[in-house]
């Protein structure tokens, strides 16, 4: 069982990155990464625009005391000076080769000044990156023409990666946060004739910091912060899967990762390699050894020997609004009628004793259909009004339930 993988001839020994950004921001964290056994590292972005150099001043916040199990942080203002990004990655170079770690320069420079793209990645290929990322996702709107701004046209990205691409001899990858379906279908193949090695990218992040009740104001004064887990997780998995069926070059995807099951996960929606950057923030460098290990059992226990054995085998089962009514159509009960939802009469749904471990977690039934007997739920069938609340909550896949008559229904976590 081998968990390497390879981006335009460079080799991961894990597909697991530590994502540009605050845990990468100085050679000593971007070290705790290396201990923690990434697979690769992504130094926080260097940038030619002095507009956007480190604005820190306090340290920037997570806001789930107030906003719930979001995983939603402020922004950490500015990237780093060029003279000191080739600093940092000079310090860092004899440490990730000597841990087989690949080391990747994240770079930014106005989209109207190709040279200042192709003059900083040269400046970090010469420092000791082993690939090159070109940060055009930053939600911020410092300057119109950088970042997620910059990365609205489609040219900008193809000229970007290409100006990059003849600056430097070392893989590059392309770096794109989206908000629509739209802008994948534009961003990505611009990307790739730019002749980029590999894209990464990461769902919707913008939004609003949370808002202090008690003051009635934001929680940070500026409106713009950053989200993971969640929804990020849901379209980031989305635009991995998108991305992956439009063009020929690797996905990297981060965004709301911070399992092993949501790494497998990526990789099954069609990542080649995942990268972090909140999971690591919020719990620390600690989250790391469990996402590679797990990763590592998964495979061992599923037999699967290498990463490329799990890339995009979920895509096949994910359909289109147009194939998913087609599918929708296997549970019609009546097809004369066109008729989709079988009377309550027609759908069996009971639990599978030897599988319920007792957690009471279906107890909780709208419909007060669900009691326990001897430390067993049990489905009470005449108040029970199948709506599927139980069967997709039990944490042991426990609940069954089946329209006998047309085979159609819900086992061991899936619809059948
Ligand atoms: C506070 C903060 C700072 C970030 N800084 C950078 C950066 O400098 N360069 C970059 O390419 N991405 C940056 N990102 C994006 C992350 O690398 C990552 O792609 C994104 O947050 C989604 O992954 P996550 O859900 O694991 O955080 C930053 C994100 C946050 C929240
Ligand atoms: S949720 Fe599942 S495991 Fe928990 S009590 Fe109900 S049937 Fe049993
Ligand atoms: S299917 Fe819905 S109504 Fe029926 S027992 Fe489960 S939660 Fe209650």
């Amino acid at each position: 069982m081998d968990l390497a993988v390879e981006i335009s001839g460079v080799t991961f020994k894990n597909p697991v990155i530590a994502a540009s950004g605050y845990p990468t921001y100085h050679p000593k964290l971007m070290k705790k990464c290396v201990e923690a056994g990434v697979g690769g590292v992504t130094m926080k972005t260097t940038s030619v625009v002095e507009q956007n150099w480190n604005k820190q001043t306090l340290a920037p916040l997570f806001y789930d005391k107030w906003g719930g199990e979001t995983g939603t942080i402020s922004c950490q203002y500015g990237f780093i000076q060029p003279d000191k990004a080739a600093e940092y990655l000079k310090e860092m170079k004899p440490i990730t080769k000597k841990e087989d770690v690949v080391l990747i320069a994240s770079i930014e420079a106005a989209a109207s000044d190709l040279k200042g793209w192709g003059n900083l990645a040269k400046k970090c290929e010469d420092a000791g990156a082993d690939m090159i990322e070109n940060m055009l996702c930053c939600p911020i709107g410092f300057e119109e023409d950088t970042g997620v701004a910059a990365a609205r046209l489609e040219g900008n990205l193809t000229n970007i990666t290409r100006a990059v691409k003849e600056a430097v001899s070392i893989p590059v990858i392309t770096k794109i946060g989206f908000e629509h379906d739209h802008f994948i279908r534009q961003t990505a193949p611009a990307i790739e004739k730019g002749g980029a090695d590999a894209i990464h990218a990461h769902g919707f992040t913008t939004a609003t910091t949370v808002i202090n009740v008690e003051t009635a104001e934001p929680v940070e004064s500026g409106t713009y912060c950053s989200w993971s887990r969640g929804m990020t997780r849901g379209s980031s998995l989305h635009a991995a899967g998108a991305i992956y069926k439009l063009v020929q070059i690797p996905v990297i995807s981060s965004g709301g990762i911070y399992t092993w099951r949501d790494a497998v996960e990526r990789i099954m929606g069609g990542a080649t390699a995942t990268a972090i950057h909140t999971a690591i923030f919020h719990k620390g460098y600690k989250v790391i050894p469990p996402i590679i290990d797990g990763l590592k059992s998964f495979m061992e226990r599923k037999s699967y020997d290498t990463i490329d054995d799990m890339l995009g085998i979920a895509l096949p089962h994910m359909m289109n609004f147009g194939e998913f009514m087609g599918y929708l159509t296997r549970r019609l009960v009546d097809p004369s009628k066109g008729q989709y939802v079988a009377p309550k009469k027609d759908v069996v749904v009971r639990v599978n004793a030897e599988k319920c471990n007792g957690c009471e977690i279906c107890v909780d039934c709208l419909w007060g259909a669900v009691s326990m007997v001897d430390g067993k739920a049990v489905i009470n069938l005449e108040d029970c009004e199948r709506c599927g609340r139980c069967w997709s909550l039990c944490p042991t896949d426990a609940i069954v339930a089946k329209i006998p008559k047309t085979g159609a229904g819900f086992e061991n976590g899936v619809f059948t």
